[in-house]
């Protein structure tokens, strides 16, 4: 498969057309960055990790009935995923209070959220992902009610699946984002599920193992992402969830 032109730059991400019809190639780059851009670097190795990790939990989810957009991975950066038509919304499942949700309501950190909230902002740099509701969605037309209904569905679903599998790495699944699209109608999950997107704790001592070691400067990023990476790969002491 041959990468072709660029089809649209995020922040940590590249995506390609390629030779393929409907295929499109997804490439993880080294950039991080934090504070809705103020805060930029280049980590050698970063993208590696990150499309490795996110590689390994789309086979996994779709081994357990998940409709995604992974289809391989090229090389160590690069995933090949279907073309979705993107809803530009970013869904969030949170299972215990940290970050955005500290800051902005009452909750106190390391407050369990049970059963987990799910938050949705309208993904938008220029607007800075203003959160939304129910209401504003269907206003917006970015989704109809029951494709609404359909992805808190999926999203909590995905929660169970991959809280249960890093709970028994030793590793807490505080958090993560998720991004839809639409595949011949079907709503199907892309963009990425990694260190980036997700806030994991080190179950036993609370240590950061994603972004929030970047965000907060709390020590060695490409490490921390290393670490975690190995750990999620491996199987767990006790076997396989
Ligand atoms: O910053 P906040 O606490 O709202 O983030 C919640 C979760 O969503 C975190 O795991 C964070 O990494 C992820 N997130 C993301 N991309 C965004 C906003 C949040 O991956 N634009």
């Amino acid at each position: 498969m041959r990468q072709l032109d660029l089809v649209y730059e995020g922040k940590a991400k590249s995506v390609y057309r390629s030779d393929e019809p409907d295929r499109l190639i997804m490439r993880f780059r080294d950039d991080i960055t934090a504070f809705d851009g103020e805060k930029k670097d280049v980590l050698s190795g970063k993208g590696r990790f990150n499309a490795e990790v996110s590689a390994f939990f789309f086979r996994y989810l779709e081994e357990h009935g998940i409709p995604t957009h992974y289809l391989g991975l090229i090389d160590q950066s690069a995933m090949v995923v279907r073309n979705l038509e993107m809803i530009p919304l970013e869904v969030i499942v949170r299972n215990i209070a940290a970050g955005s949700i500290v800051r902005r309501y009452p909750f106190k950190e390391g407050t369990l959220l049970d059963p987990p909230v799910i938050m949705i902002d309208y993904k938008s740099d220029v607007l800075h992902d203003p959160m939304l509701n129910d209401d504003l969605i269907l206003a917006l037309n970015l989704v109809t009610r029951d494709e609404l209904d359909l992805i808190k569905a999926i999203a909590l679903k995905v929660n169970e699946l991959l809280s249960d599998y890093l709970d028994a790495r030793g590793i807490t699944l505080v958090d993560f984002k998720m991004e839809f699209g639409r595949r011949d109608g079907e709503i199907c999950l892309g963009d990425e599920i990694s260190m980036d997107s997700m806030r994991l704790w080190d179950r036993e001592t609370g240590r950061s193992l994603d972004k929030d070691v970047y965000r907060l400067g709390k020590g060695d990023v490409i490490a921390a992402y290393a670490d975690v990476a190995r750990q999620i790969l491996s199987e767990p002491a006790g076997g396989a969830p």
